[in-house]
């Protein structure tokens, strides 16, 4: 049997949504994590992690859509500023290092090496990389849209000038980009709506090829 939601459900009311929207938590649909770095105006790296994400490309290029960027936080105010940045894709051995840039985001901070990690320059844009990530897509700032006129938040379009990735994550036979070694999913509040009581989490997830997709 289907279900449809088109008003919260009354299971959910209660819940402390952080300002996201009770449909993102019906429907969890999962989102890469990575992080954004940039410098700051005095040389010191900011991070900001992100998953509001996706990636396309055609014969005019290779696109980041980040779909939710934070317009009073550190990245947004530095993008602007240096019009470049890196998007960096941890696996799971370095993602709590990187959630710690969320604690060491005062301005002052060199947010990259307080967390732990280690901060290199790009080879093409002017920001810094995080070592630790296998896959680092060096992006200049193209154009940005609000979803809806006059959010806090907005919607941002980078054009990668340059792929930085590990050759062990390359190859699919060592450590692959995919399953417990890979790419990291953020899994966001999933919910039973119908009998959703108490707190909800956050989950991270890893994704496992499933079959070949064959013709069409
Ligand atoms: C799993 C996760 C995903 C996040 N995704 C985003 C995002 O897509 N956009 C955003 O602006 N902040 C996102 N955040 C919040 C930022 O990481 C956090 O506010 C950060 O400290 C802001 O850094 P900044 O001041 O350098 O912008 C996310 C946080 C978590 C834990």
């Amino acid at each position: 049997m289907k279900k449809e939601y088109s008003a919260i459900p009354p299971s959910m009311t209660a819940l402390e949504t952080y300002g996201f929207s009770w449909m993102d938590f019906v429907t969890a649909i999962p989102s890469p994590l990575f992080v954004a770095t940039t410098y700051k105006p005095d040389g010191k790296t900011n991070a900001c992690l992100q998953s509001w994400a996706c990636f396309t490309g055609n014969t005019d290029g290779f696109f980041a859509i980040l779909s939710a960027v934070y317009k009073k936080g550190h990245f947004y105010k530095t993008l602007k500023e240096t019009g470049v940045c890196v998007l960096n894709f941890p696996s799971a051995a370095c993602y709590d290092r990187c959630a710690a840039t969320i604690r060491n985001n005062q301005w002052e901070a060199d947010e990259i090496t307080a967390s732990g990690l280690t901060a290199e320059a790009a080879a093409e844009v002017n920001a810094p990389r995080i070592q630790e990530c296998f896959l680092a897509l060096e992006c200049e700032y193209r154009w940005e849209k609000a979803l809806i006129e006059g959010s806090d938040h907005t919607l941002l379009c980078l054009e990668v000038k340059n792929i930085c990735m590990d050759e062990d994550h390359l190859d699919e036979a060592a450590r692959g980009r995919y399953g417990e070694t890979g790419y990291l999913y953020n899994v966001h509040y999933p919910v039973g709506p119908e009998t959703f009581t108490g707190k909800a989490h956050d989950y991270l997830a890893v994704l496992k090829k499933f079959r070949d997709m064959g013709e069409y």
